[in-house]
This record gives C-alpha cells, structure tokens and sequence, in this order.
C-alpha cells in the first residue's frame, strides 16, 4: 500500500505526456447528461482517479474502478475524499463504495468494487459499455491475448483504451557490479513473470509492453498514441526524492524474494547480490530503471456511424 501511494510520484515523472494529451484530446465532450463512463481494471489505490481529476480533464463523468485487493481499494476510499477536499471538492458519500465528487465546473462519481477483472467482465459483457477503459501497471500481470479481446468489449465502438506503466522487458540497476550476475538475477525475474501462474491460467509477460501493438492489432484495435514511461529512480543533492528509498528496499527485497530457491541461481551470490543493493539505497548510490511503455488505442467505430464532437452518434436515418 505504501509502495503504491510512492509510485504515484514515480509514476508521474514517468508517464508519457505525449500519450497523455494525446488522450485528453481524444477524449469525447461530456455533459450532465452524458457524462464521459471511464472503467480502470487493477486500479490499486485509486491513483489514476487522483490525476485525472487533478488535471481538471473530467468535467462530468462516471468512475468505475475495480481491483481484486479489497484492501486497495478500501485505501482508494479513504485517500479519495481527503485528497479530494484539499483540491477544493465536496465530497459525499452515495453508498457502499461510491463517492460523488464535486466543485465549479466538474462531477465525477466513483464507484469501486472487489472483483477479479475475468469476473467483471464476464459479468458486465453485453450489459454496459464505457467511453475509456483504463489499465496502469497492469497487463504485464494477466494473460494479455486471453484477457484482451474481453476488455475491448467493454468498450464502445469508436471508444478509448488507455494502457499506461506496461512492463516491458528492461530491469536495470547501477552500479553494474558483477555484470554477469545481474543479468543472470534480470533474466530469472523476468522469466518468473513469464512462468506466473494464477488460478491455473498463465498471469504474467515481462515484455508486455511491446507484444500489446500485436495483440491491440489482433483486437481490432487502432493504436492512436505510444510511447516509454520508464521508471528511472535515483538520489540527487538531496538523497532519493519523497520516500523512494523504501520504494528501492521493496523492489530489491521483492525480486530476492521470488528468486530464492530459483533453479541455477546461487543462493549465496544472491543474497549477497540482496545485502549490497540495500546498502546502496543507504548510501543514495542505487539508480533502478524500469523500461515501460504507454499506449493508447481506439475502437473502430461501427460503419454508418459518424463522429459529433469526439463522441460518436448513429446517423440519421433520411
Ligand atoms: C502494479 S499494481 C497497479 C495499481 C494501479 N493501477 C497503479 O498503477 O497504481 C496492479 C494492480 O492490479 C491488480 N490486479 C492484478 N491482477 C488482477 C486481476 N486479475 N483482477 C483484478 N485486479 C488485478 C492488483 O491487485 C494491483 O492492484
């Protein structure tokens, strides 16, 4: 959770602004009457939300955010509203798990739930479309060429997928050192994410960010934007910024964590490998960088149909 809450700010420096406005300016005008209906999968502790609604990007619009931790989202609940007043929104309460958020110009409800993604969207198929799916930091964790398709059905024709923060195939920590045995610890974590097994459907691709243009493509769907958004950390004058240094402690003690017992790597050299990196971040001398990429894509629109604004409407029948 607080690993999370930092790589927010991580995230920030990251993120592809090209692909971003890119985004905003595709995105339809919303009304009160038709508010612009956004879905985020894995949305974690509501990070997106935050910035979007930060950005004053959504004048009217409908959140839905669902994620398979109850414990995430509970802290999206509980950081929402506070960050929130301090923009200068009122807040209220609708329900379980839905928020209305509001001030000059703007309205956005939140609603979250507890599902795993493959759930909701077996449950919602057919059902309810959205303008924008969202997933950040998050198809580097599913079966992509399963799960894809689905997503995309979620989507209306002409609509938006946003997939910011996508793993793709780089983990790089300097010093160097013992080159050697870096790239065999870099190796076996990303061949880790590739084995990952979750409910007995394979989760994981450590090159996801790169295989989505194909599996986009095999999904009908136009990339209108791409680009990297590499986590690059390290300390400048003043140390690490924020609280990065606990961000490095967790990423160095969660690969050593999935390494230990790993075929055809030293226990020994690893936990060496795991002490030295620690004592790096102590001594603002570890820089991590993650590569990564974000895309944007669109539905195809369906034919006789044509675009109003961003939005698209069914022609008028002469
Ligand atoms: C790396 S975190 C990113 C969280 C958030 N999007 C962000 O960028 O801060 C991935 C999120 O996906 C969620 N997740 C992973 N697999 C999922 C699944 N099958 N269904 C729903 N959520 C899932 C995790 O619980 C986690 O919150």
């Amino acid at each position: 959770m607080r690993c999370l809450s930092i790589k927010k700010c991580v995230d920030d420096r990251a993120l592809n602004w090209q692909v971003w406005q890119r985004l905003i300016g595709a995105l339809p005008e919303a009304t009160p009457a038709q508010p612009l209906r956004i879905v985020e999968v894995g949305a974690g502790i509501g990070s997106m939300a935050e910035r979007l609604l930060a950005g004053d990007v959504l004048t009217h619009a409908t959140y839905t955010a669902i994620d398979m931790e109850p414990t995430l989202l509970a802290e999206a609940r509980h950081r929402l509203p506070q960050w929130a007043v301090e923009q200068g929104f009122q807040v209220q309460e609708n329900g379980p798990g839905q928020l209305h958020l509001w001030r000059a110009g703007q309205h956005v409800t939140v609603e979250t739930e507890a599902i795993d993604v493959a759930r909701f969207m077996a449950r919602e198929h057919g059902r309810r479309v959205w303008d924008l799916l969202i997933g950040q930091g998050f198809l580097d964790l599913i079966d992509m060429p399963a799960t894809l398709p689905a997503l995309c059905s979620l989507v209306r024709p002409g609509g938006l997928l946003y997939f910011p923060i996508t793993f793709d195939g780089a983990t790089v920590f300097q010093p160097e050192d013992d080159a050697e045995f870096n790239g065999a610890i870099e190796a076996c974590y990303h061949q880790m994410m590739d084995q990952r097994v979750r409910d007995g459907k394979p989760s994981g691709d450590s090159r996801a960010g790169r295989r989505l243009f194909a599996h986009l493509r095999a999904a009908g769907v136009d990339v209108l934007a791409a680009g990297s958004s590499d986590w690059v950390v390290f300390a400048g004058p003043n140390g690490y910024p924020a609280d990065e240094a606990y961000f490095l402690h967790d990423i160095i003690h969660t690969i050593g964590t999935a390494l230990t017992g790993y075929p055809n790597l030293d226990a020994e050299r690893l936990r060496i490998w795991e002490a030295q990196r620690h004592a790096q971040v102590d001594r603002c001398a570890l820089v991590y960088i993650a590569h990564q990429l974000d895309v944007l894509g669109r539905m195809p629109a369906l034919t006789g149909e044509r675009k109003s604004g961003n939005r698209v409407t069914r022609q008028p029948s002469i």
